[in-house]
């Protein structure tokens, strides 16, 4: 549409405001729409019984032991919320440098996936070695570097665990090169050819996860990385450069040929630029990741009473779906979609 094209009518004859008098016609003229069903739910998963553990970083959010999961299926279910992404919080003591608890048998996760075995809520698992690694790198560390192909090997080990365990969807979010195309074939090799794979394609070297990081006890600075091995300190030899977007949709496509399902944008908000490019550029559905850091800036602002929590996350949703996201994986996902099917209802 030609904006700037002189024939374009102006005031008076034109005034944006007619549209904007009532509610209801508001509502004829609104173009995007926030439903439930657009959200997905991560939880940290720990050790134990009945045990929920507030992470102090996400006010609001508590890592909780595996037997609450079905009450928590239960709730997501009843307010319409199609998916829950699990993240083990894995104990000091077995974590390792080649993060070998990651495809061991009747690991937590395993367990955890066991416990959501009879709902018909889909599960989304990450596949990546920092939960089990303890340096918190997502990959196996060789010389000075995450190596990629040793990491590749583990991952397909921790990948074929997964989906053993009754993971409906695997999301690898190591940023390795060629995962996609090296995790398809060994699934489809062992006959997990129903395990789709949502790729986090775009994932950037983030000041936003250090939240996520405290949540799995991982080291969380740069400073603290580096006292727990001698190398780069940062994600930032696989995590994408925020400064890049041509970059970023350049992952993406690769991850499309390799195979990928869906792909992810993460963070949120200050990608929604590449959600939009990448949503004209391919078919593929997009997610974007509104990670922990961004819950935190929010649910924190709102705790001091600064932000009207419910508002703006609102707005921050539909500003993903606005971008062009199919869903949005937010920590506040049982909240938001009690607020909007309020909103619908009432
Ligand atoms: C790592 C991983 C990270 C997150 C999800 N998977 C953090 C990282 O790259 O260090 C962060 C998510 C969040 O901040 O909510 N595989």
């Amino acid at each position: 549409m030609g904006f700037a094209s002189a024939a374009m009518r102006q005031y008076p004859a034109t005034r944006m405001r007619r549209m904007r008098h009532s509610e209801n016609i508001r509502k004829l003229c609104c173009e995007s729409n926030l439903s439930a069903t657009d959200l997905i739910w991560p939880i940290f998963v720990i050790e134990g019984q009945s045990k929920s553990v507030p992470i102090e970083s996400m006010p609001g959010v508590s890592r909780v032991s595996i037997d609450m999961l079905p009450a928590m299926a239960e709730q997501a279910e009843r307010l319409g919320i199609p998916a829950l992404a699990l993240f083990p919080v894995i104990a000091q003591e077995a974590k390792t440098l080649e993060a070998q608890e990651a495809w061991r048998q009747k690991n937590l996760i395993s367990r955890a996936l066991l416990q959501l075995q009879e709902f018909s809520i889909t599960s989304i698992c990450d596949v990546a070695l920092d939960p089990y690694t303890i340096h918190g790198h997502d990959g196996v560390i060789r010389g000075n570097q995450v190596d990629n192909s040793a990491t590749l090997q583990a991952l397909s080990k921790q990948a074929i665990a997964l989906a053993e365990a009754g993971a409906d969807i695997l999301a690898p979010s190591d940023m390795m090169d060629g995962r996609i195309k090296h995790l398809r074939q060994c699934l489809d090799a062992q006959q997990h050819t129903e395990v789709a794979l949502v790729s986090y394609a775009a994932k950037f070297a983030s000041n936003f996860y250090s939240p996520f990081r405290d949540a799995l006890n991982a080291p969380r600075s740069k400073k603290e990385r580096s006292e727990k091995s001698n190398i780069p300190r940062d994600k930032r030899t696989y995590q994408i450069d925020y400064a890049n977007a041509e970059e970023a949709l350049w992952e993406i496509a690769l991850d499309i040929q390799e195979g990928a399902d869906m792909v992810i944008v993460k963070p949120a908000i200050p990608y929604l630029d590449i959600v939009r490019r990448a949503k004209e550029a391919f078919a593929v559905p997009i997610l974007c990741y509104h990670v922990s850091g961004e819950y935190t800036a929010i649910a924190s602002a709102a705790k001091a009473g600064y932000l009207d929590q419910k508002e703006c996350l609102l707005e921050q949703l539909i500003g993903c779906k606005r971008a062009g996201a199919s869903a949005v994986i937010t920590y506040y996902a049982p909240r938001a979609a009690k607020w909007i099917n309020e909103t619908k209802t009432g």
